[in-house]
């Protein structure tokens, strides 16, 4: 979709969409509307329930007097309510609407509204960002959709008094939306085209950006010693890898940020076999993967001020015979042995090792895993938070910060000496899963702190927000995207010079 910003003006064809304010309030564009119809907006608000609410919607069909074939009225509530992720849901939903509604041209008209809580320019650049959002979608295997089903939407024009500022405000949010959409598609994709080989090509293709990446597989892997994350992989007829993403956009002196992302491109459970109804969903199991991926992807094509490490660790749980069995004892690369108790519990095996990895190379400012690494979190927290967990009291609060202001929220857990305990273990210095059933969630957590040394350190646990089963304004069901835009955001708001 060809996305442009103009002057205020109203369309000759296509879908208009115009704001409410809360109490049928007309803005200015309403009202040019309205007049232009002879009073057809003031009778629609009459004739339905439609008071200009935050999210409501009223649709008028080949208004008299007006190019336009279809008028969207969109309720924008009360001028304290409209902020940037408001503005989205506006520029999303209305897409969303008219994706496949035979019209090709979709036209936004901004107005300046007093007491909002962002400025014309960047909520017209908002609007756009949630159309783009949600214009998204995953169909390159559908070959049979009928014609009168598939997209027509072909342009979306952003029409305010400030468009030149509004373009300038959408340049970055473009970039970071085409970050999301590398993570959304690679997390879409199934296990049989995306494994740890063919997700390091697609990291490979962030080259062109300027990205640097390298790709260790086994042979090296296993020099180094990364044992733990090479046991997941060894019941799998692919080769496991480890893929590294520098971008290198701050001072040569300045020490980078660090991103690490668990990439199970399909978790079977291993010997510890999962049951067979839903395992299909463990083809996004490289969720963390993805968003790192995308991360880099967008901090890459925006330009952005930092140095960044994105690591991947990437392997496919398998069981075969040359699987890892439960009670297996492995070496990690931190010199700790592991029990493997349960072969399922191979998300914290893989990223063991890396996180390890990352802090010993890069001496980063920080790291921050990202995981889809347990049930037990969709348990905790559902699909409306990621789990939070941190060492660092000042990284916690910037991410939740940033999770906030982007809509991708997510909700602190403790990390404990008592949970800490659950994992000690008589065979080795520790066990892959807790003694008992409880705090899944949290001895996860403890397992990936016993390789980090004292460097600030986050771990964010996705497994309910990788996903989703229903389509939200700005995120059409399938592969998020999730975690992008919160961690461009933290990048941009705390560690760009
Ligand atoms: N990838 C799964 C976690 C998961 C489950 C993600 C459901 C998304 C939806 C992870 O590797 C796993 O299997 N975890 C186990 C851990 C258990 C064996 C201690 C789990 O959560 O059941
Ligand atoms: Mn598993
Ligand atoms: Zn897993």
């Amino acid at each position: 979709m060809k996305i442009s910003f103009s002057e205020a003006k109203l369309p000759s064809a296509g879908a208009l969409v115009v704001g409410v304010l809360a109490d049928r309030k007309l803005t200015a564009s309403a009202r040019r509307v309205d007049a232009e119809t002879k009073g057809a907006v003031q009778r629609a608000l009459k004739a339905s329930r439609f008071t200009g609410a935050k999210g409501q919607w009223l649709e008028l069909v080949a208004p008299t007097g007006l190019g336009a074939d279809r008028v969207l009225l969109a309720g924008l509530g009360k001028p304290a309510e409209i902020d940037a992720l408001a503005l989205e849901s506006v520029g999303g939903s209305a897409t969303s609407k008219l994706l496949a509604s035979g019209l090709e041209s979709l036209t936004f008209l901004v107005d300046p509204i007093e007491g909002a809580e962002i400025g014309l320019a960047d909520g017209a650049a908002r609007v756009a960002y949630g159309a783009k959002l949600a214009a998204y979608r995953f169909d390159r295997y559908r070959t049979k959709e009928k014609a009168d089903a598939k997209p027509s939407l072909k342009t979306l024009t952003v029409g305010s008094e400030e468009a030149s500022e509004a373009r300038k405000s959408f340049a970055p949010l473009d970039k970071i939306a085409d970050g999301v959409f590398f993570t959304r598609d690679l997390v879409s994709e199934p296990g049989n085209v995306i494994y740890p080989e063919t997700f390091a090509k697609e990291a490979q293709a962030l080259q062109k950006l300027g990205v640097e990446v390298e790709v260790l597989g086994e042979k090296q892997l296993a020099k180094i010693g990364m044992r733990a994350l090479l046991g997941v992989g060894q019941g799998s007829e692919r080769e496991s890898m480890v893929a590294i993403l520098r971008w290198n956009g701050g001072r040569k002196r300045d020490k980078p940020v660090a991103f690490v992302g668990k990439g199970v491109t399909f978790d079977t459970g291993g010997i510890s076999l999962k049951p067979g109804p839903g395992m299909e969903e463990m083809k996004w199991d490289m969720g963390g993967a993805g968003t790192v991926a995308g991360l880099m992807k967008a901090l890459a094509g925006r330009k952005a001020k930092v140095n960044a490490i994105g690591a991947i660790g990437l392997v496919e749980n398998m069981p075969d015979g040359n699987a890892q069995r439960p009670g297996d004892i492995v070496a990690s690369m931190s010199g700790q042995t592991i029990e493997i108790l349960n072969t399922d519990a191979e998300g914290r095996l893989v990223l063991a090792d890396v996180l390890w990895y990352v802090q010993d190379r890069f001496k980063p400012q920080f790291m921050v895993d990202l995981a889809t690494l347990t049930g037990a979190i969709i348990i905790s927290l559902g699909n409306a938070h990621a789990g939070l967990f941190a060492n660092d009291d000042e990284l916690a609060e910037r991410l939740f910060a940033a999770g906030k202001a982007e809509g991708e929220k997510v909700w602190r857990l403790p990390l404990d000496d008592a949970y800490d305990k659950m994992i000690n273990c008589d065979a080795a210095d520790m066990q892959n899963i807790g003694k008992d059933r409880g705090a899944g969630s949290i001895t996860a957590a403890q397992f990936l702190q016993r390789f980090v040394n004292d460097v600030p350190w986050a771990h964010l646990d996705i497994a309910g927000v990788a996903w989703s089963k229903k389509d939200t304004p700005t995120v059409p069901k399938g592969g998020t995207g999730w975690g992008v835009r919160l961690l461009d955001r933290l990048v941009a708001d705390y560690y760009e010079r």
